[in-house]
Parts: structure tokens; sequence; C-alpha cells
């Protein structure tokens, strides 16, 4: 396993800044020690520099920020796709979750045979036509996916965007915050979700397993985790810009994580809104290490160091 960081700073696509300090901050709780202690080998490959398009319009067709977005997103899918190359795979930290706009094209690339497991409070499939934020963090997949394209108009700075991935290869996980438009799509394109509604029902194991063996019946495509620290409780992890309650506890994430890692064929992870600005600074701490345990189980399968009941004198 060579887990390697094309490290994102782009929070462009949403008001909130911040989320471009997250990469640095994993990087100060030692994520690149804590994944080598565990047997990874790591290379960090710094943070990717952006640089905004002058003249950049705020709005363009629905999309905030579109050719800078774009243009930064062009970076990151030759970033992974040249790492890909290589015979490694990545972890793409983010940023906000417009990042997957380069990070998923770029995975399609190098392994046209790939499935998406989207985990997120929200399915981020809007349109520029069906967005009301214009931020492009919830739009990625309507231009990722083969389906939808043609309902978009052609957005300056986003046209070399090639829908990549058959709504047949996508599953989201832990969803509880779609907008109207976003459920016509899921229903109509029949997307494999799992609602935390769902969860509940079910458990977190047959959710995660159940969508994998929708999205890749066979079992041999490589696996991208797009993982969205909104997915968690805000309880856990309050250091996000659109938190939503209900959400995964701490334990159900890292199932998450073993259940994919478990398939020995997750190529790429992003890791995207944290934004450790938006609460106190003991609390996106908190929110951060929750994010490299959670990291760690994906690339490692190895989890925390628990103290066992052994070690406990009763
Ligand atoms: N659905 C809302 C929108 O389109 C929120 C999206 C939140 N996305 C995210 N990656 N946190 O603006
Ligand atoms: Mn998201
Ligand atoms: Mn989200
Ligand atoms: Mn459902």
């Amino acid at each position: 396993i060579d887990p390697i960081f094309p490290f994102s700073q782009l929070n462009l696509l949403q008001p909130l800044q911040g989320a471009c300090a997250a990469p640095d901050l994993l990087r100060g709780l030692r994520l690149a020690e804590v994944l080598k202690s565990k047997g990874a080998n790591v290379k960090d490959y710094g943070n990717l520099e952006f640089r905004a398009v002058p003249n950049d319009f705020a709005v363009v067709l629905g999309c905030n920020y579109a050719r800078t977005v774009g243009r930064a997103n062009k970076q990151i899918q030759d970033e992974v796709s040249n790492i890909l190359k290589n015979g490694e795979s990545v972890l793409v930290l983010g940023g906000d979750h417009s990042v997957g706009l380069g990070s998923v094209s770029g995975h399609a690339k190098i392994r046209q045979d790939m499935a998406l497991l989207w985990v997120d409070a929200h399915p981020d499939i809007n349109t520029p036509l069906t967005s009301t934020s214009g931020n492009l963090h919830g739009m990625p997949v309507s231009f990722l996916v083969k389906e939808l394209p043609h309902l978009s108009p052609r957005v300056p700075g986003l046209e070399w965007v090639e829908p990549c991935i058959s709504s047949r290869n996508i599953a989201y996980i832990g969803l509880r915050s779609v907008d109207l438009q976003e459920k016509m799509f899921l229903r109509t394109l029949g997307i494999c979700n799992f609602t935390m509604e769902d969860i509940k029902e079910l458990g977190i194991d047959t959710a995660v397993t159940n969508a994998l063996d929708r999205i890749d019946p066979e079992g041999k495509r490589s696996i991208h985790l797009s993982f969205d620290v909104d997915a968690l409780d805000p309880l856990i992890i309050p250091a996000t810009g659109t938190p939503v309650p209900n959400g995964l506890d701490f334990r159900q994430a890292l199932t998450i994580a073993r259940i994919v890692y478990n398939t020995r064929r997750m190529s790429v992870m992003d890791v995207v809104e944290l934004n450790p600005l938006l609460s106190t600074p003991s609390a996106a701490i908190r929110s951060a290490q929750v994010t490299v345990e959670i990291i760690a189980r994906a690339f490692t399968g190895k989890r925390m160091r628990y103290p066992s009941i052994r070690d406990v004198d009763i």
C-alpha cells in the first residue's frame, strides 16, 4: 500500500474559507507517521499550488468561480492520474468536495473500470441549473456521471471534465440532506444509496457490503472512496462547513473504512470538507484526530490501539 498525498488547498467553490487549512493540520497531527507505523509506505507530494483565474466571475451559469475551480481541478486530475500510473494509491486531502471533479476523473483516466463510494451527508449531484447555492462542492457528481451532463450547460472553465462513470457504479452512504432535484436524479437514475435511515435499519456493515456488491458486483473494480467528513455527526466532527445532525458515529465510519480496505482494491481516497477554522481550536483538533484514524483504517486496515480489558485491573 502506498498512500500518497497530493494535498489540495481548494475551497473556492463555497464561501466558507478555511478548508485549505486541513491538510497542514492533518500533517501536524502526524498523519504520515501514523500511516507508516501501521505499515504503509507514504510519500507526501506536498500542497498543490492553485492560482486564481484573473477576473473569474463570481457566478457564471450558476457556478461560483468555475474557471478557478476548473483550473485547480485540472491540476488535481493530472496529479492523481500520474501517481496512479506509478502503481501507487492516492490520498487526496481537500479542500472542499469540488476536488472530486479532478480526483474522480483522474482516477477514471487510468482505471476505466472504477467504482465510486461517496460517503457524505449530501449527494453533491446538483447541476449548475438545479443548485440553489451555486457552490460547486454541491455539484461534482453531476459532472462525472455519464447519464447527466446533457442536462448541464457547458460551463466555462469546466469544459474539460468528461463524464467518466456510469450511475450504476456509484453508491452513497450516510445521506440525510438531499435537495429536491437531487432526489429526482437519484430516483430516475436508480443510484444506489443508503441514507442514515437505511443504515439505522440495516446496520452499517450490511449497508456498505450491499453498496459495494451493487457498484462492483464482480469484485474486481478499482475503488474510489470519496469521504466527506460531514458524513459523521457534527458532535464528532464539528469542524465542517455544512454540518447536518444525525450523522454517522465514529465506529460506523471506521467500519466503512475497514470494509473498503478489505477489498484491497481502494486506489483513491478523498478526504474533504474538514474546516479547522469553523470551530474552536480544540474541536478542530479533535475533528482532525478522528479523520486521521479513519484514513489510517482505510489504507492499512489497522485500527487504533484500544486499551484491552486484560490490561485493566478490576
Ligand atoms: N446541497 C447543497 C448545495 O448544493 C449543499 C452541498 C454541500 N456539499 C458539500 N460537499 N458539503 O449547495
Ligand atoms: Mn460532499
Ligand atoms: Mn457533505
Ligand atoms: Mn435508499
